[in-house]
């Protein structure tokens, strides 16, 4: 069939590069990709929240499944547009309906929704213009730290999490009445703080039935050990050492599975990838928000580690027989060091031609592109994660390793990386 990729980051590059091997993909298509999707398939260049173009795009080329990549789009509602015309209705759409999206596109909505479910959660109250005041009081009797959350989405920019209450208070009015996150901080969540270790668990589900895949931990913070501000991502590993049969246990019956039987209670149609971001704390999960998509970089290591054709997989989506699908995962460790421009995640410039790619072999390693593009002859930067270098190991230590050996050919003027990916798991 021909299959169509919505997105232009590494999650995407590293699913066009999966969905190419399959025996299943005849043309592959990527809207709008980046200099290393166009080594998988076709770029289209369309935006991808430019739902008419898309629409255009995959009827000319026949398309037969379509795999959203980033959450604007989905939350946007591109699942409802394609499945509400008669042309597109037969077209697979991997991902939520619009109202089932707002579970990552509302923080308010999912956390009402968990509350539903009796899911493990942080406590929160949610406050707007409307009951301004009442929030003012909230915060002031809050235990801290204090964590406050846009409500909309605000490119991974929109939570806070506040030491003092003066500066919860001051955050609070931003939000607010100033529009710190645009109109996605006109209504915030205030949450209790959650202490504990992250990991990140990924489900592909139809609404009802669903499957596991590779675990995943990312690392958000810019600085070595985990220091400095907030990025997309600068790095991830797969599996995760902790991650142990009893606690994956735990997360199903509390997390996952209330989760899936919270869809079909409550109508929502979904048909795609469901991210739990969780909080271990000793022992016990809480979710600390739901994404509708894959993470990025998370992808970059789970993705290879999954040794199924995922055409297949998702294809089981929409023909009812996801709960047949039996996950084969490689035994050996993924991780992957983001290149990153430098001044990311502050003010960066573009346009910088990068060299060494043509030394690197797959056996070495996979470079999974984000920003980038071709320009004449040369590949060139074109954002601020640049390409996610991923490479196994028999540990994390091997594999990382192995990553920054590759780094080593690579190079573009004021690249940056992190070296300790998955540091506090190096023995
Ligand atoms: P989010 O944008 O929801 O992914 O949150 C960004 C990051 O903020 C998370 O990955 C956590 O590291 C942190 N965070 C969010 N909510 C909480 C919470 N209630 N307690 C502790 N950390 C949190
Ligand atoms: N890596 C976190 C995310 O994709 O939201």
């Amino acid at each position: 069939m021909n299959i169509l990729i919505i997105g232009s980051g590494g999650r995407e590059h590293a699913f066009a590069w999966k969905i190419k091997q399959s025996k299943h993909c005849n043309e592959l298509f990527i809207a709008p990709g980046n200099a290393g999707t166009a080594t998988c398939g076709n770029n289209l260049d369309i935006k991808a929240t430019d739902f008419e173009s898309l629409k255009l795009a995959a009827l000319q080329h026949n398309i037969e499944m379509i795999v959203v990549g980033p959450e604007d789009p989905l939350v946007n509602g591109i699942y409802d547009y394609f499945k509400t015309s008669v042309e597109t209705q037969h077209i697979q759409i991997v991902g939520p309906s619009a109202e089932a999206a707002q579970l990552e596109g509302s923080k308010a909505y999912a956390k009402s929704f968990m509350q539903r479910q009796n899911i493990p959660t942080a406590a929160y109250k949610e406050f707007d213009s409307a009951n301004f005041n009442d929030g003012v009081d909230y915060i002031k009797n809050h235990s801290l730290p204090i964590v406050l959350k846009a409500d909309g989405l605000a490119a991974g920019k929109g939570v806070l999490i506040c030491n003092s209450h003066e500066e919860a208070l001051n955050e609070f009015e931003e939000m607010v009445h100033h529009a710190k996150f645009g109109i996605a901080s006109s209504k915030v969540v205030i949450e209790s703080f959650l202490k504990g270790i992250e990991v990140s668990v990924f489900v592909i589900t139809d609404g009802k039935s669903f499957c596991v895949l590779p675990e995943a931990k990312d690392y958000k913070r810019i600085g070595a050990g985990d220091t400095g501000l907030n990025t997309g991502g600068m790095g991830a590993v797969s599996p995760v050492p902790f991650f142990d049969e009893a606690l994956k246990g735990k997360i199903l019956k509390s997390i996952v599975e209330p989760t899936i039987l919270g869809f079909e209670k409550e109508k929502l149609v979904y048909k795609g990838f469901v991210f739990f971001g969780l909080m271990i704390d000793n022992g016990e999960p809480y979710v600390i928000e739901y994404n509708c998509r894959m993470g990025d970089p998370e992808t970059e290591v789970v993705i290879p580690r999954i040794k199924n054709d995922l055409v297949e997989l998702l294809s089981a989506i929409d023909s009812g027989k996801l709960n047949e699908m039996i996950i084969v995962q490689e035994e050996n460790v993924a991780a992957t060091t983001f290149l990153v421009s430098g001044g990311y995640p502050g003010d960066y410039t573009t346009e910088k031609v990068i060299s060494g790619l043509n030394l690197i072999s797959e056996n070495e390693s996979v470079c999974f592109h984000s920003g980038t593009k071709k320009t004449n002859e040369n590949i060139v930067t074109n954002g601020g994660r640049v390409i996610a270098v991923t490479a196994f190991g028999k540990d994390i230590k091997q594999a990382v390793r192995a990553s920054l050996a590759t780094i080593d050919k690579i190079h573009f003027d004021e690249m940056y990386f992190r070296s300790d990916i998955g540091f506090e798991f190096f023995s």
